[in-house]
């Protein structure tokens, strides 16, 4: 029963770390290692950093971060992703993402911003630590 609550209590811990620390994406956060969906998002937003560059340069953006993972990839919290409320926002998301790789010209742009707001939406439903930092996503 101990051994259970310490393991709790330690989920719990990495629960609160991995949604509530704003520290820069380098440096592990945890000292179990970094689970699946953590790497994936810190994948997910120095490609966006990438992406708004480009924009910002003129050029045309790529998306090569391997996004459709979103729905696969496992969390630090057993569970946190296989929620109905995870899976809605991950599946805008995707979508949000599949919009930007199809849109010209200056739509470019307004669907840029759209998949930032998909980021924004399921981070302040879920997970609002990181929403300072994928702020700076914005244009
Ligand atoms: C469907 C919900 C959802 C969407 C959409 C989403 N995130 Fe996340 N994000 C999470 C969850 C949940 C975690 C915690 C992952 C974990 O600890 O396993 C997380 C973690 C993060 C982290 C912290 C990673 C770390 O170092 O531990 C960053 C940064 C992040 N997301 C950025 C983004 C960006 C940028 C986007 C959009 C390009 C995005 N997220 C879209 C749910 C989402």
């Amino acid at each position: 029963m101990k051994k259970l609550l310490v393991l709790i209590s330690m989920a719990a811990a990495i629960y609160a770390l991995s949604c509530t620390n704003d520290a820069e994406a380098s440096k592990p956060l945890n000292p179990n290692g970094d689970s699946e969906l953590a790497l994936l998002m810190r994948s997910m937003f120095d490609d966006g950093a990438k992406v708004k560059e480009a924009i910002q340069n003129g050029r045309v953006p790529k998306i090569l971060v391997e996004f459709e993972k979103i729905h696969t990839a496992k969390a630090t919290m057993p569970g946190k992703a296989d929620t109905p409320e995870f899976k809605t926002f991950a599946a805008a998301y995707v979508q949000a993402v599949n919009a930007l790789k199809e849109a010209n010209g200056e739509d470019v742009e307004t669907h840029y911003t759209g998949m930032v707001n998909a980021c924004m939406n399921c981070h302040n439903a879920v997970c609002p630590g990181p929403t300072r930092r994928i702020k700076k996503l914005y244009l």
